[in-house]
């Protein structure tokens, strides 16, 4: 099993759209995979169409010890979600030292899910669920929209993630790459620059460009293949997924090793 997290503490950068969009290009590939929504805000659940999630989900395994399994509601073939849950706030709110930032992986260790990909779509902050993602995945994904604050973010984001791999002693794996890009956009163009410059090792090939498609399909809780399966976007998510599986353990032990 591949686990990874959606991650960037900036908020509207595409996190979501990312983990709906990508989770659904995965498993239209043949795999099997869970979605889960580490956001308070459960915006997940009403992206895949399930405009009345459970009250009960991913806080619960994070709060009370079940596993991510009890709380999957399966949404697509091959596809299923746990929703955030009402409680996933008091996560953040809990008391006690770094073992709060393990709660998830422990639930992961004690029960594993049976799929091949694990996603977390990330709260825009960068407290305790944060933590407790990226103690428990083998890569992150951040989306970076083109503007120069993301740029600073970027690299605090990596400062933050080389702590936590020194903690875990475990390599996490950085994939970057551009959401919302706008190719006529200058600023985007500079900003993939810079990326180019500053984290050569982490930038995919593959990115997303901005379109309104994306806001409908998110607002329809239909996926971009079920939404306009010929758009741009669509064939943008099929590219990612396959850039991702495309990639060798190899390769991403070269990566990790790369950033400092
Ligand atoms: N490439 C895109 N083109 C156009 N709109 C987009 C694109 N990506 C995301 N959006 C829209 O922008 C808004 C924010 O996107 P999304 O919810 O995926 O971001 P997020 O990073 O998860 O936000 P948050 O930090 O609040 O969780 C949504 O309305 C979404 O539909
Ligand atoms: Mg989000």
């Amino acid at each position: 099993m591949q686990s990874l997290a959606v991650i960037n503490q900036k908020g509207g950068v595409g996190k979501t759209t990312t983990a709906v969009n990508l989770g659904h290009a995965l498993a239209r590939a043949g795999h099997r995979v869970m979605l889960v929504d580490l956001d308070p805000q459960g915006h997940l659940s009403p992206c895949l169409g399930l405009f009345r999630a459970p009250a009960q989900g991913a806080d619960q395994v994070l709060l009370a010890e079940p596993g991510l399994g009890d709380h999957a509601v399966s949404t697509r073939e091959l596809l299923q979600v746990v929703p955030a849950g009402n409680d996933l706030g008091e996560v953040e709110r809990l008391r006690g030292g770094v073992e709060r930032g393990r709660l998830l992986q422990q639930a992961i260790d004690r029960r594993p899910p049976e799929v091949d990909y694990l996603l977390f779509d990330c709260p825009p902050s960068a407290g305790l669920l944060v933590m407790n993602a990226l103690f428990a995945v083998d890569r992150v994904l951040v989306p970076v929209a083109g503007d120069f604050l993301s740029l600073t973010g970027l690299a605090r984001l990596m400062g933050t993630l080389h702590k936590i791999e020194a903690l875990r002693q475990r390599p996490l794996v950085r994939h970057v790459f551009l959401s919302r890009f706008v190719a006529r956009r200058r600023l985007s163009r500079e900003v993939r620059e810079k990326i180019i410059e500053h984290f050569p090792s982490n930038l995919l090939e593959s990115g997303i460009s901005e379109a309104a498609v994306l806001a409908e399909c998110a607002g329809a809780g239909r996926t971009i293949f079920e939404y306009r399966a010929k758009s741009r976007s669509a064939a943008e998510f099929s590219a990612l997924a396959t850039e991702l599986l495309g990639l060798g353990d190899k390769e991403y032990g070269q990566q990790a090793s790369h950033v400092a």
